[in-house]
């Protein structure tokens, strides 16, 4: 607990605003009883309850930053679909190209003419040659670990502690005390999941070593920098050390970009001359209609197709019916070609450093223990004065409570940032404006908890 900023305080803030928040909201309020009677947890989706409010608020309309909800209030949205809008909601061009294919079919089981364009672009930016296209990140990261664990004829796979990478079977496993165990919150998984996975802490180039001299981990899987868990840099040299050990090794490095695409039109692994054998692309590729991509290199493609020279007939259990679909394929070509480039990106990486530096000064203006960090358009503040250097760290500073009185503070002013941590993009239209309106909405509600 910052030592200025008391459990009383945080439970006194939180009371009132879930109150402010009850009043608020009656339209959303009397959704969410009628909504109960028919979803798992009155919700389309289990976890839409999990951003911890009274009742979830029901979005009418979301368009740009502006969102709208049953009741008439209007937010200014830093959350962006946790990512699948990281270029605002609706955007224009997207708006277009969803008319235009409303008329041209939506899935045919067979490529369209976007095929070459979109992979083209995605070789293009993200420089990787091969590419095959997914529903979803979580969908992406599963068929590249099959890939991965058929080409090297190993069962492992390697991920660092307190990572996310969707719904990942292998990947819910963590480190206490030293000793791995797995997600005891994973719900109906049969299998032990040590015996797939082994689980290191970021940066800890040691261990990493260790984890892979044996020679029997197939690929790692990691995002570049770590952005579920709060948000956790690489230390200088950590990319280096990864690429060097994987390679000496013979384990696949797999570099999930699904968050850090926020890092500029190549990703971080662009920005930073990382040189992964796989990488996966989720959430904004479609502008967040349900699309995702993974690339591998010229290698990796090689040992792909001598595998499937010899694989049996069947099913290989990797690929959806409606992935690689004519709609897929046309949204993405608009997001790639609207928004993957630098003259897009240089704009919001301004308006982030901008936002960086207004929570910054904020927090130095509070003598509030807490830091700030951006990784391109995307910004974190963390309720601990050191940055965590891992998983293990990070999880230990994370202030559940403090966390919740200031998302319900904004949320009542109308502001959103992200759930289960404070995470926050700047999107195409997003204005300085709306960024000193979220810095002077921070400022407001430290003034009242220290
Ligand atoms: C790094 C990362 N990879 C993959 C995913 C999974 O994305 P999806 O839920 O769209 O499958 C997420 C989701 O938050 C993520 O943060």
């Amino acid at each position: 607990m910052p030592s200025r900023i008391t459990d009383a305080s945080v439970e006194a803030m939180l009371t009132r605003e879930k109150a402010h928040f009850l009043q608020r909201n009656p339209k959303s309020r009397t959704l969410a009883e009628e909504s109960s009677r028919y979803w798992l947890r009155g919700v389309p989706m289990h976890w839409m309850v999990d951003w911890g409010t009274p009742f979830p608020l029901f979005v009418q309309r979301a368009s740009g930053v502006d969102l709208t909800d049953a009741d008439g209030n209007s937010y200014v949205d830093f959350c962006l679909g946790d990512t699948g809008a990281m270029f605002g909601h609706s955007p224009p061009e997207l708006a277009r190209t969803l008319r235009q294919a409303s008329e041209d079919g939506f899935t045919t089981m067979l490529p369209s003419p976007d095929a070459a364009i979109v992979g083209r672009l995605l070789a293009e930016c993200f420089g990787l040659p091969f590419w095959q296209v997914t529903a979803t990140a979580s969908d992406a990261n599963r068929s590249v670990l099959r890939w991965c664990r058929a080409i090297t004829g190993r069962k492992k796979i390697l991920v660092f502690n307190g990572c996310y990478h969707g719904a990942v079977d292998e990947t819910f496993v963590s480190l206490e005390n030293g000793a791995q165990h797995p997600d005891p919150a994973l719900i109906g998984e049969p299998r032990d999941l040590n015996e797939l996975t082994r689980v290191v802490e970021f940066n800890d180039i040691p261990a990493l070593e260790d984890a892979l001299s044996p020679g029997d981990i197939a690929c790692v899987l990691a995002e570049p920098v770590m952005t579920n868990i709060g948000m956790v840099l690489p230390d200088a040299g950590f990319h280096e050390a990864l690429r060097e050990i994987t390679q000496a090794t013979g384990t696949l490095l797999v570099m999930d970009e699904t968050h850090c695409m926020s890092s500029g039109p190549g990703g971080y692994s662009g920005a930073h001359g990382l040189n992964p054998d796989a990488m996966v692309l989720g959430k904004p590729i479609a502008g967040g209609v349900p699309a995702a991509v993974y690339g591998f290199s010229e290698a990796v493609a090689e040992r792909i197709r001598s595998y499937l020279a010899t694989r049996a007939p069947g099913h290989s259990g990797i690929g959806t019916t409606l992935s690689g679909s004519k709609l897929q394929l046309a949204l993405m070509r608009t997001m790639l070609e609207t928004y993957f480039t630098r003259e897009a990106f240089a704009p919001l990486i301004e308006l982030a450093r901008r936002l960086e530096k207004g929570i910054a000064d904020v927090i130095i203006k509070y003598g509030a223990p807490w830091h700030v960090v951006r990784v391109g358009a995307r910004v974190e503040f963390m309720c601990s004065p050191n940055r965590p250097r891992n998983g293990g760290e990070a999880s230990r500073v994370i202030h559940r409570p403090i966390d919740m009185a200031i998302h319900h503070y904004l949320l009542n002013r109308g502001v959103v940032i992200t759930p289960f941590h404070n995470m926050m993009l700047v999107c195409p239209a997003t204005t300085k404006a709306h960024v000193e309106t979220l810095i002077e909405g921070l400022d407001h509600c430290l003034a009242e908890l220290v």
